[in-house]
């Protein structure tokens, strides 16, 4: 008898997958013990993006959270998945900073570690590994598992065996977009068990409906843990259902021995929980199993389509799903997990929507593109990097760790945060949400020594991005309809101004107009009625729905003024759409005659943003790429 082991994820991965990770610590309270009583090998309870969306959208502690499950669970070790440097954030964070963090999850009751790199780059795993191990907690190093010629079976193993020299204590296989086979899997499982020789656990979405049968064959193959959620929280984006793996495995060598009756009574809790907040139930859709076709996990293919939507171009989803292999092959095959999906499929929309390939990039993916996210699986294609103009000399020395470009301390965010921190969680919650931090602990001054309170205030969920740009667009009509001069908005921390500036308006955040004499962008005397335009202008529209800033950083000089000349390829302004900061680019030679838009604007697909009067003939002297 090797009894299967198994990891619940219903309120971590399970929540995050299907109900977008709104459940509350309220949805969780009355269930965990008897959650606690099951035998869970690890209950997955905390990381991945429910830190974030604590703060953002639940205005909850995201520590008080952890300590109150582990108080609700003491017999079961608590799980958590954090994304190596970039921890529970999007971005890389100093190795004190990881130390901090590691220490602080342990300390309020994570057991086991899952760390995982999106690049399987291993150089963005050490610096947790190193703190785990210290802090002697479980280190689960976790494969993110993909397809690509690159992809192989020694390229895992060679993995594998980094993550054992760090020393991991058991070695995950993430297979996030639910791609694994029941052969796959089971040459993988039994390849790591006889090469690596680490307990194997293996975390499959369920999306196409595959993974019970993975399930089975890495049990026949060695593997000692699956990860499973509770049956409401299960199917579909999430992971199998728990109950259906258990009653699976019985009367086999694998049998879990887990109660059925008590799985079911807290199914039928989960179960009431979502017929209240309407979430959906994880289903396999025609488009979710095509995943074995594209390669697409789940998760993203829901983000492209809202993002083409909001792009008025939900009928270019089939084009987009073509491009998306393109663009990864060219870059190197990442896996397609945050952050890389979000980059990839936001490159491939913008191939699609502007019809020129690689005419738009993104800054995350120039930066991927340069190795400041790690090194790419497979050689990038050179053509690219000449067409967006990426240098040799841009590109981090393969010697170098991206990581250690990274040196804020843990002390010196806490200098910057100040009073308003109360303790080391206070800070961390800081360094890796600054903004929703403060808000945070504006408003909670005594979040640490406060209880959780049962009344739940979190019902109505604040996003507060949309509720920003409906408020500037609604002073910006008073403005324009009343003729009032200027109207100021201060509220959470964040202050803006809009200022009627002749027919036009100008929304400028007031620490920026302060910082600058001359805040309202563009002077009005060169935008002459269109009728007056000269004939050789030529617009620069936007190519997408999205926000318009003149500058890089808020602080920043604009990227171009009036009367400025600009070399094709010039940066002029960033649109901000799909959470990401496109550089608009000038597509050739001229002089800027009328900046169109001022800095904040909402604006919307082929809007002109700005009027050039192109140069009359290109020098000879620059080489640029068209
Ligand atoms: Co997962």
């Amino acid at each position: 008898m090797r009894p299967l082991l198994i990891e619940d994820t219903t309120i971590r991965d399970g929540q995050q997958s299907l109900w977008a990770t709104r459940m509350t610590i309220g949805d969780m309270l009355p269930i965990l013990s008897k959650m606690d009583a099951v035998g869970y090998w690890a209950i997955e309870a905390w990381g991945g993006a429910t830190f974030d969306t604590c703060l953002r959208f639940l205005d909850e502690n995201p520590w008080e959270r952890l300590r109150t499950i582990k108080k609700r669970c003491p017999n079961t070790p608590l799980a958590m998945l954090t994304r190596g440097q970039n921890l529970v954030g999007y971005r890389h964070y100093s190795k004190d900073v990881v130390d901090h963090f590691i220490r602080a999850a342990h300390r309020n009751g994570i057991d086991v570690f899952r760390v995982f790199d999106a690049l399987n780059d291993i150089r963005n795993v050490i610096d947790s590994a190193e703190v785990i191990k210290d802090d002697k907690a479980h280190f689960e190093g976790a494969i993110s598992y993909t397809m690509s010629p690159v992809h192989t079976l020694d390229s895992y193993l060679e993995y594998a065996q980094a993550l054992k020299e760090l020393g991991a204590d058991s070695i995950a296989i993430k297979d996030m977009a639910g791609m694994l086979t029941p052969y796959r899997t089971e040459r993988l499982v039994k390849a790591l068990r006889d090469e690596v020789g680490l307990p194997v656990h293996v975390h499959c979405h369920y999306v196409g409906g595959m993974a019970p049968a993975n399930y089975i064959k890495a049990a026949e193959a060695g593997a000692a843990i699956v990860d499973t959620a509770s049956a409401p929280l299960a199917f579909g984006n999430s992971q199998p259902a728990v109950e259906m793996v258990v009653a699976a495995m019985r009367e086999s060598a694998y049998d879990t021995g887990l109660d059925l009756d008590l799985l079911f009574e807290i199914a039928e809790y989960w179960d009431e929980v979502r017929k209240r907040n309407h979430y959906k139930r994880g289903v396999s859709s025609l488009i979710h199993m095509k995943v074995y076709s594209h390669q697409i996990p789940g998760g993203m293919m829901s983000n492209l389509v809202s993002q083409l939507e909001i792009q008025n171009a939900g009928d270019r989803l089939d084009d987009v799903i073509k491009e998306i292999p393109k663009v990864r092959a060219e870059v190197g095959f990442p896996p397609l997990v945050t952050p890389m999906s979000q980059i990839v499929g936001t490159q491939s929309v913008l191939n699609v929507l502007t019809g020129k390939r690689w005419s738009i990039v993104t800054k995350e993916m120039k930066d991927y593109l340069c190795g400041y996210y790690g090194k790419a699986p497979g050689p990038i294609d050179e053509n690219v990097l000449k067409k967006i103009g990426i240098n040799p000399a841009d590109q981090l020395p393969p010697d170098v760790a991206p990581a250690s470009l990274q040196t804020t301390t843990f002390d010196e965010i806490a200098d910057e945060i100040g009073d308003l921190a109360h303790s080391e969680e206070d800070v961390l919650m800081y360094a890796l949400f600054p903004e929703q931090a403060r808000t945070f602990l504006s408003k909670h001054r005594t979040s640490e020594s406060t209880p959780y309170l049962m009344e739940e205030e979190s019902s109505q969920t604040k996003e507060e991005d949309y509720v920003d740009i409906n408020q500037i667009r609604e002073l910006i009509r008073v403005v324009n309809e009343s003729g009032v001069g200027e109207v100021v908005v201060e509220e959470a921390g964040s202050k803006v101004t809009v200022r009627a500036k002749g027919e036009g308006y100008a929304a400028v955040p007031v620490a920026a107009a302060q910082a600058a004499a001359a805040p309202a962008p563009a002077p009005a005397p060169a935008a002459a009625p269109a009728s007056n335009r000269p004939a050789n202008w030529v617009p620069v529209t936007s190519p997408m729905v999205g926000t318009f800033y003149a500058a890089p950083a808020p602080d920043a000089d604009p990227f171009v003024a009036v009367g400025d000349e600009v070399t094709a390829g010039q940066s002029l302004c960033i649109v901000e759409a799909m959470k990401l900061m496109n550089e608009i680019t000038a597509d050739q030679m001229g002089t800027v005659r009328e900046v169109c838009v001022a800095d904040g604007d909402p604006v919307e697909f082929g809007t002109v943003l700005f009027y050039l009067e192109p140069s009359p003939s290109p020098e000879p002297t620059t080489a640029q790429e068209a």
